[in-house]
């Protein structure tokens, strides 16, 4: 119970890795507030989590809108009187309309950096005056291997994925010496919905090829792997972990 009765936010809690880890957080006893634009996934996570015993509840959000992000923490504040860990886990990667910065539409790139950048930064504008009121907590935030080294064809999510990492590095410093630690997970090659977004569904990607030569631990990272980590930063395991990008992607990044 490494969350016991603690009040978490979860963005983009009805799939892949932030399902798991509203699950996960459930699991160690936390109150998980799931904020999720897709009203039927959100629903879906918050009835597994009750039907398992845990406490969990849905709010519909687009977190690219700021009104919206203002009234459901206000929301929040009025039940919780604040928040204890804030998990910006919510994104997207469009491989289908992301490209390099020449081919790439310029309203996808604003589109992509109002969802992965602003939509990060809205909720944890709105939720620091709810940690404060906890004298503290936890914020997560997520980059990707897109955010440490180049990979080709996904300019704007790139962008917003390396902005992520510098946000969370100035948020470390400026929040601290409130007993708000903010860190970061890169993950990469996560068997998760997004997955599918990518070469994975292009007819000439080879799955086996791949993992035997460009993934050291030759295997797809699971929603688990992340929720974990996300678990240690979120709970007092972690409790000098302020500032860090916490890789995990089975040594692609290094490889
Ligand atoms: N899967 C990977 O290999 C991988 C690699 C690197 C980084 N990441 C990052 O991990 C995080 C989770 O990715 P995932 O693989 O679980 O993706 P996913 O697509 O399975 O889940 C993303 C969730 O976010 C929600 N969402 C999207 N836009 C939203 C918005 N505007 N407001 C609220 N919710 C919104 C979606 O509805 C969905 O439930 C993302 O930040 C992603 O960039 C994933």
């Amino acid at each position: 119970m490494r969350l016991k009765n603690k009040i978490t936010a979860v963005t983009g809690a009805g799939s892949g890795i932030g399902k798991a880890a509203a699950q996960t957080f459930a699991r160690e006893g936390a109150v998980v507030l799931l904020l999720e634009k897709d009203e039927k996934a959100g629903r879906e996570a918050e009835q597994e989590i009750l039907s398992a015993g845990g406490q969990a509840v849905f709010y519909g959000l687009d977190i690219s809108d700021w009104n919206a992000v203002q009234s459901v923490f206000a929301q929040i504040d009025k039940q919780y009187g604040g928040i204890d860990v804030l998990y910006n886990n919510a994104s997207v990667f469009w491989g289908e309309l992301d490209n390099t910065i020449d081919k790439l539409d310029v309203d996808i790139f604003e589109k992509i950096i109002r969802i992965n950048l602003f939509g990060m930064m809205y909720c944890s504008k709105a939720s620091l005056p709810l940690l404060r009121k906890r004298g503290g907590g936890s914020i997560i935030n997520t980059s990707s291997s897109c955010g440490l080294i180049g990979i080709p064809g996904c300019d704007s999510y790139s962008a917003s994925k390396g902005a992520t990492i510098s946000l969370t590095r100035s948020m470390a410093v400026e929040f601290g010496p409130e007993k708000i630690r903010t860190n970061c997970i890169a993950p990469a090659a996560i068997h998760t919905p997004m997955i599918y977004e990518s070469d994975l569904n292009k007819s000439t990607f080879d799955e086996q090829h791949f993992l035997n030569e460009g993934t050291p631990l030759r295997r797809w990272g699971t929603a688990q792997d992340i929720a974990n980590i996300a678990l240690f930063l979120a709970s007092e395991e972690g409790s000098y972990m302020n500032g860090a990008v916490l890789v995990a992607d089975g040594g692609i990044t290094v490889s």
